[in-house]
């Protein structure tokens, strides 16, 4: 299968963790509405974090209500097992923890071999020097700027000196890979993000906890841009 392509620039990814499960579909109609570019989807499974959330036949589902790019975010022990599954059920970008998978290299070329953009998330207690070899044969990094497992938590400041490190690095070794982060993203910080060298900012409660998520969304967008000219 081919990946759904992806806009170039700074993406806004809202987290439908953070929005009503029983209007899943109106939320994806509200946030590509309001400008976002692709809609991240974070799959949990109780083990390599201590929360559980939705799975294949939700995205399945998903998959034939909308043509956004599903940003899936695998917080799954044994991702490799899964990775296939995903891709099957719709997904056009894969990310798998470094914690998680002792074969990265395995797993992002099984993604890529499918024509699935894949990446390595770091949980903030995780260095940066782990990506070291893998950068390369990446498509993007997750940075997480939240011991992942729910929405809602405080941004961990590490996030930034780790984006500014990925950045330098990406450019000194002339890669093209994106960098996305997620957790506590929020209007106040989504500018010091993009001039931090985040391309890719997810925010699940920051659109879905908002009374009005396409202005939440439409705002976070604005922020990005000032960042970006900053
Ligand atoms: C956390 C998830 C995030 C979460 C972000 O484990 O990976 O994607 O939805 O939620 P906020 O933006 O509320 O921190
Ligand atoms: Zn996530």
């Amino acid at each position: 299968m081919t990946a759904r392509p992806l806009a170039e620039g700074k993406l806004l990814a809202p987290s439908i963790l953070s929005a009503d499960f029983a209007h899943l579909g109106a939320a994806l109609r509200t946030i590509e509405a309001a400008g976002a570019a692709l809609v991240h989807i974070d799959v949990m499974d109780g083990h390599f974090v201590p929360n559980l959330t939705i799975g294949l036949p939700v995205i399945a589902s998903l998959r034939a209500a909308s043509s956004l790019p599903f940003d899936v975010h695998l917080m799954i022990e044994h991702p490799s097992r899964w990775v296939e599954a995903y891709i099957g059920a719709g997904a056009d970008m894969i990310s798998v923890h470094v914690e998680a998978d002792p074969h990265l290299h395995r797993t992002v070329q099984l993604i890529r071999s499918r024509g699935v953009r894949a990446g390595v998330a770091i949980n903030p207690g995780t260095p940066v020097s782990l990506l070291e070899a893998v950068l390369p044969d990446l498509d993007h990094v997750l940075v997480m700027s939240v011991n992942p497992g729910f929405s809602g938590q405080d941004f961990v400041p590490v996030a930034l000196e780790k984006l500014a490190t990925l950045k330098a690095e990406v450019a000194r070794r002339g890669l093209s890979v994106r960098l996305e982060v997620d957790g506590g993203v929020k209007r106040e910080n989504a500018g010091r993000l993009v001039a931090a060298g985040a391309d890719i900012l997810v925010a699940g409660s920051a659109v879905f906890g908002a009374p009005d998520p396409a202005a939440a969304a439409r705002d976070l967008l604005r922020a990005m841009t000032a960042g970006a000219a900053a």
